[in-house]
């Protein structure tokens, strides 16, 4: 089994409202983008396996300072690692689609991560990749959805009316790394290209994409640790995190 990982950094962060990049801002000190470099380097499956392709997309204007961020975690990572910095596209879906052109021929397990979730658990990197290595050709984090969650329709100022509660028992709120036999996440890219023009019609992850061409997408147990950075308060709640405010 040959790993690599997709890790997207290429988005503006508009929701954060930083001055920089959102995968440039720093927690601890150090940026998003290297410490979920960091957790996916780190990362062994059962046996013994590790990321040994490191792709990386980032915004056009910030190549060189994400390259020579990521050429320092590579340098210091246990295992011999190729990095590659690839330009992003206009939504995350292209940036992954730009992300696998770049993948070495011998690469036949896909993960892909976004920066925006820093605080990844490298064992639960290990995991995803463990189940496809098991035989589940994709496979996605999920935690168990705290809140209930109610489907609504068109409404007008007032509101929205309620369609139906959604059992909360069925629900479960994905994370990243997703993980993928390469193949199958290829083919998904190149059937949903179309959709990743826009914000409006692209798919909000691979696995969805992999979804809409009816293969079977596995869910193993998530991790708090993997939240997503999208505002100003999740930045807050992970640098408590990295410092044992909060832990
Ligand atoms: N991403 C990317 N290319 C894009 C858009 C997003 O690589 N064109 C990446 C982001 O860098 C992030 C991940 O996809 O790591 C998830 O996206 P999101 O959390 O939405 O980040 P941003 O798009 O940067 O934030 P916002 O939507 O608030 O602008
Ligand atoms: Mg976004």
């Amino acid at each position: 089994m040959t790993i690599a990982a997709v890790l997207t950094a290429a988005g503006s962060g508009t929701r954060l409202g930083h001055t920089l990049p959102k995968a440039l801002v720093p927690v601890s000190g150090e940026p998003l983008v290297v410490h979920a470099a960091r957790a996916l380097l780190a990362a062994r499956t059962a046996d013994g396996a590790a990321v040994s392709q490191l792709v990386v997309t980032a915004p056009e204007t910030h190549l060189d300072v994400v390259a020579a961020l990521l050429d320092d975690v590579v340098d210091a990572a246990a295992a011999e690692v190729r990095l590659d910095v690839v330009g992003g596209g206009r939504t995350r879906q292209e940036s992954v689609a730009a992300g696998l052109a770049e993948l070495t021929d011998d690469v036949d397990v896909v993960l892909v991560h976004d920066a925006a979730r820093p605080l990844v658990p490298a064992d639960l990197v290990a995991r995803v990749a463990d189940a496809v290595r098991a035989g589940h050709v994709a496979v996605v984090p999920g935690l168990p959805v705290v809140d209930t969650v109610k489907r609504v329709g068109q409404g007008d100022e007032r509101g929205r009316p309620v369609v139906e509660t959604v059992p909360r028992a069925d629900l479960v709120a994905v994370q990243t790394p997703q993980g993928f036999d390469r193949d199958v996440l290829e083919r998904a890219h190149a059937v949903g290209t179309g959709r990743g023009a826009s914000e409006a019609t692209a798919a909000s992850d691979d696995a969805g994409l992999v979804e809409a061409t009816g293969v079977a997408v596995w869910v193993v147990p998530g991790d708090e640790r993997a939240a997503k950075v999208t505002t100003a308060r999740d930045l807050l709640v992970a640098q408590a995190l990295t410092t044992g405010a909060l832990a």
